[in-house]
């Protein structure tokens, strides 16, 4: 595939992500907020919810995007990954090539209680790669969408803005996004982290949604967002958004961003933020558990 094919191809699949991230929006949205979503399950603790919302939000993506192109794999936080069928999408499209990478409802716990930071976030994968993301925050009416070289926007309604994160903000002058997971060991280590780090930046943001965080850097709403243990729907849309807004998104130590740790900040700060998350050893709670369990 020529270059040219290749940004044609990313730009197409953000046409078809947010077609379908701005339905399972107003889906999400039509609920009245009168009263909660009853809480269908609960996943790795009984504070990580699902509600009857979350899945027809992932089936309503799922369906859209088969109707485009059946035979991708779809990776959904609820639904686990399918693969596509046999068939070429409507495009010609080739079958093992492309991935969507779902979270039908980033924040569900915001949801749930009738905040407003909660989110849609569908990435679109090439051989590996995500080339094209879109996040959809309905109660704010913004979506945000970056493909790979092009560049990070935010959409509000018929204007659209070139998104560029913070630069130059050095850690003690700092707004700091971060976010907690559900288990209550990882959460301790976090707790202790974030103490640590509270003295030494501007101040502390947990909004519950990591990847309205993520596009929160993008949009220099944040300086910096860091996060330990999110899934990989979490971040795969926002990381490229707050990548093509110009923040470094990655790992600790050099590392890539992972299930493990994402960090993403604006050049600089990046550097800072990495070197004394490092020093705090964040992802410890891994070693505990090994230790606990034998
Ligand atoms: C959660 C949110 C939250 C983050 C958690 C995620 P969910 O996603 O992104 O901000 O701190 O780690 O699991 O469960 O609402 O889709
Ligand atoms: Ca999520
Ligand atoms: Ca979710």
């Amino acid at each position: 595939m020529t270059g040219t094919q290749a940004d044609e191809d990313a730009e197409a699949l953000l046409r078809i992500a947010v077609a379908a991230a701005g339905e399972a929006g107003r889906l999400l949205a039509s609920w009245r907020g009168d009263e909660r979503p009853e809480v269908v399950e609960t996943k790795s603790s009984p504070t990580d919810v699902v509600t009857e919302m979350d899945r027809r939000s992932e089936a309503l993506i799922t369906s859209r995007i088969r109707a485009h192109r059946p035979g991708d794999a779809v990776l959904g936080e609820e639904g686990g990954q399918t693969a596509g069928g046999p068939v070429g999408g409507s495009d010609g499209g080739r079958p093992g090539r492309v991935r969507w990478v779902v979270d039908p409802l980033d924040g569900t716990v915001n949801y749930l209680y009738g905040l407003f930071d909660w989110a849609v976030s569908i990435a679109a994968e090439v051989d590996g790669t995500v080339v094209a993301g879109v996040v959809e925050i309905p109660r704010h009416g913004e979506t945000f969408t970056a493909v790979v070289g092009r560049g990070a926007w935010l959409h509000r309604g018929e204007a659209r803005v070139a998104l560029h994160c913070t630069s130059g903000v050095p850690l003690g002058q700092a707004l700091v996004g971060t976010g907690f997971g559900y288990d209550s060991g990882r959460r301790r280590v976090q707790g202790e982290v974030i103490a640590a780090l509270l003295p030494y930046v501007r101040d502390i943001r947990r909004g519950g949604s990591a990847s309205v965080d993520l596009c929160s850097v993008a949009a220099g709403r944040l300086d910096a967002f860091f996060e330990r243990g999110l899934n990989y729907w979490d971040f795969a849309a926002g990381g490229l958004i707050a990548r093509e807004a110009g923040a470094e998104v990655g790992g600790l130590a050099g590392k890539l961003e992972s299930t493990s740790m994402a960090v993403a900040a604006g050049p600089g700060l990046y550097q800072q933020l990495n070197t004394f998350l490092t020093r705090l050893n964040p992802e410890r709670d891994a070693q505990r558990s090994q230790e606990r369990d034998g």
